[in-house]
């Protein structure tokens, strides 16, 4: 089989590289003269467990970065995976996926391949906008194009696993699209699933980022309810999962990334009638209120910025595990751009991340060593959850002379919670209001109470 690719992002060039290697003749295009740079170099712009291997072995054997796609090869299929990021007002912008149709496709297009949309849209986009367009741009009508919505599920940092066994969710404008769908995921993972339409295939996506979203902002939301009755919201959570499996609460943390920050602002704007809009907002306005609730707690510790309050970040990546560098949507950058603007002077560091694209965000002096970012510090946030943390030892971050607060936001940071002289809060304790508030609301009498 023969596809092209247009948009080699985290979605397109991990799906490229995952069907070449399993012996689909790729070619991908892409517009981004650094991610083009990087390809040369046989690597990816971004960090993703066994990409680069997979890059190396099959870039330039099946795997073939071009500038336009050539008229002389017969593709079965064409994959979008171009982004949807969210305009104002909430609704994804369509601009890539028309500028991916109109300028990357159109020469080589002609009605007979299939075209897959991967990237998240709203429901209705396959149907309503994509395939009026592809109609036209071929000259048949729209049933006789072949069009076809199969979502991307991978978890940035395990994308590569998670394409060779995850099921794919599938679907077609008719019969023939589904087949040669099915065909070609057929060829990558043992097991695809067929969407009753193209809308279900749309929705399925965004259901399943908004579960996400939901999820975690109950863990969270948990945590926040413990404090008011002095109980640690971390501890308690553990202890109520601990074999019951009714129960399985997350613990709590920041709900960011690229996809989770707008997924669910999709499927809200979508939906502008239904009842379950508020339910569903308003997790996703709880999750992003941990924002506001770090920044709070800087203040609270170290009152208003000053030339020598330096607060160090650690975690910049939107999140620890799986292993990503990317810093899109992560709530660590929002923090430091809010507390940036407060005018607090910052020291970033992360495990992960590409220091030139800290560096780019103009927010704090960006250091390689998270020792070295602590050094003239008041406080030190670590915002993600990477695994280095559960091993980090005072002798990791400390300077002979000092001490500090940290705020280890996920609860990661193992051996430092046994540390007697480290003063160290959670997410799960950071504002806890200690045991005499655990009475208030209940107004009970000495009557009542029967004492
Ligand atoms: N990142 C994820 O893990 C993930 C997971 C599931 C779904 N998604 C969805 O997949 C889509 C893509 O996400 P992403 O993270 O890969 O975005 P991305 O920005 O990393 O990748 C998109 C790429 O397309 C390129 N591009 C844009 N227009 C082009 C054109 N006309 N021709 C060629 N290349 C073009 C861009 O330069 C960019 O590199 C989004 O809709 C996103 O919501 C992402």
């Amino acid at each position: 089989m023969t596809i092209g690719i247009i948009g080699l992002g985290y979605v397109g060039l991990t799906l490229a590289v995952a069907a070449a290697a399993k012996g689909i003749e790729v070619y991908g295009v892409e517009t981004n003269q650094h991610i083009k740079d990087c390809l040369k170099e046989n690597r990816a712009h971004f960090y993703e467990p066994g990409l680069d291997n997979l890059i190396k072995r099959n870039n330039g054997k099946n795997l073939h970065v071009v500038e336009v796609f050539p008229k002389n090869v017969r593709f079965d299929a064409f994959i979008i995976t171009v982004g949807t990021p969210l305009k104002e007002g909430g609704t994804p912008n369509f601009d890539y996926i028309r500028s991916a149709l109109q300028g990357t496709v159109k020469d080589v297009y002609d009605g007979s391949q299939l075209i897959i949309l991967r990237s998240t849209v709203s429901v209705g986009t396959t149907r309503n906008i994509v395939m009026p367009f592809l109609s036209k741009l071929c000259g048949k009508p729209e049933e006789e194009i072949l069009v076809s919505m199969c979502p991307e599920r991978t978890i940035e940092g395990k994308a590569i696993d998670e394409l060779s066994h995850l099921p794919q969710i599938i679907s077609g404008n008719n019969k023939e699209s589904l087949e040669i769908a099915q065909r070609l995921f057929r060829i990558m993972t043992p097991s695809v699933v067929e969407a009753n339409s193209l809308e279900e295939a749309e929705l399925i996506k965004l259901y399943c980022n908004t579960y996400r979203d939901m999820t975690f902002a109950i863990g969270n939301a948990f945590c926040m309810a413990a404090q008011e009755f002095g109980v640690d919201g971390i501890a308690a959570i553990k202890n109520a999962n601990y074999g019951y499996a009714r129960s399985n609460i997350a613990k709590p943390g920041f709900v960011a990334g690229p996809c989770l920050e707008k997924d669910a602002y999709i499927l809200i704007n979508n939906m502008p009638e239904c009842d379950s809009r508020d339910f569903i907002l308003g997790a996703r306005k709880f999750n992003e209120s941990l924002i506001d609730l770090v920044v709070k707690w800087v203040e609270s510790k170290i009152g208003a910025p000053s030339e020598e309050k330096v607060v160090a970040l650690s975690g910049m990546a939107f999140k620890g595990q799986p292993v990503t560098s990317d810093l899109r949507g992560s709530s660590s950058v929002y923090i430091a751009e809010r507390l940036n603007k407060k005018g607090y002077k910052l020291n970033l560091h992360d495990y992960e991340a590409i220091p030139e694209e800290m560096k780019a965000l103009g927010l704090g002096v960006v250091y390689n060593d998270l020792h070295d970012a602590c050094a003239n510090a008041r406080l030190l946030l670590v915002l993600n959850n990477h695994k280095k943390y559960a091993m980090l030892t005072d002798d990791q971050i400390f300077h002979a002379d000092r001490g500090f607060e940290i705020l280890d936001s996920w609860g990661v940071c193992t051996e430092l919670h046994y540390c007697e002289d480290v003063k160290i809060s959670t997410l799960g304790n950071m504002f806890n209001k200690g045991q005499e508030t655990a009475l208030r609301g209940m107004e009970l009498t000495e009557k009542e109470t029967g004492l």
